[in-house]
């Protein structure tokens, strides 16, 4: 029932942006973070993922993103990604704005991604603005070509701000959006679990795919508590 009511506020309510989170590439085989098997059951992010754990200890930061980089580069898209490209495809999805940092909706062939918490793509150095892509880093702690600094992972860290220009255009789908979908987050890092206010302020409505509850399910006109795979294949038959 709830994802052919899913697939009436998709056709009814354009445009439709969509918010995805770690639980979309959890069936890419990349773990997400809060759920029972998550990252952050086996490692603490005030040690690996916070901007002052980074200053103080590269070495131990990297060894935990390089371990990350290294899961990347085998993963493949899965069926909630093709399937959020197919659907923008056939012009229902207006954006993807995700927290992820695995370029795997890039790599399904969504087109307009906007990526808040940036990428595992590049490191970057703090001194200069230097991107190295990330296939090209040397660990255990790689360093800038030009200055020397020890570079940094191209992701948002804990104490970090979001990239401003990202940020702004998330904000602005998400006022402008018919229809929010969150796909797989438990929306709970802020400030990008407050996007579904931003759609609400402005007479939109929200719809979440999630294994298990969020703190937005109250205020969303749908809830489908299954997975993102399944659950977006089925929506896209529905809407065909
Ligand atoms: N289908 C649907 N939901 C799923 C699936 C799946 N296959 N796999 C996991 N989930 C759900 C989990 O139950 C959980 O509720 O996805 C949600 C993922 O939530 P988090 O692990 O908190 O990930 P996310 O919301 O993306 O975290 C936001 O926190 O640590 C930071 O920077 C990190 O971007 C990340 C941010």
């Amino acid at each position: 029932m709830s994802v052919e009511r899913l697939a009436e506020l998709l056709v009814e309510r354009q445009p439709c942006v969509v918010l995805t989170g770690a639980g979309i590439s959890t069936e890419s085989g990349i773990p997400d973070f809060r759920s029972p098997t998550g990252i952050w059951r086996q490692f603490d992010p005030a040690e690996v993922a916070t901007i002052d754990a980074f200053l103080a200890n590269p070495e131990k930061v990297w060894e935990f993103y390089g371990a990350r980089l290294g899961l990347l580069a085998d993963v493949e898209p899965n069926d909630g990604h093709r399937t959020l490209a197919d659907l923008e495809a056939r012009g229902l999805v207006l954006a993807v704005v995700t927290q992820n940092v695995d370029g795997l909706h890039r790599k399904a062939g969504t087109r307009e991604i906007v990526e808040v918490h940036g990428s595992l793509a590049n490191a970057v150095c703090l001194e200069d603005g230097t991107r190295v892509p990330a296939d090209e880093v040397e660990l255990p702690v790689p360093r800038c070509p030009r200055c020397g600094s020890v570079l940094k992972p191209g992701v948002v860290m804990f104490g970090e701000y979001l990239p401003e220009e990202a940020l702004e255009k998330a904000r602005r789908l998400a006022r402008d959006a018919g229809l929010l979908l969150v796909v797989g987050s438990s929306l709970e890092v802020y400030p990008i679990a407050a996007l579904p206010e931003e759609t609400l302020a402005f007479g939109g409505a929200v719809a979440i795919v999630n294994r298990g509850s969020t703190s937005w399910d109250g205020q969303a006109e749908v809830v489908v508590d299954a997975g993102a795979g399944e659950t977006l294949r089925r929506l896209a038959e529905l809407v065909a």
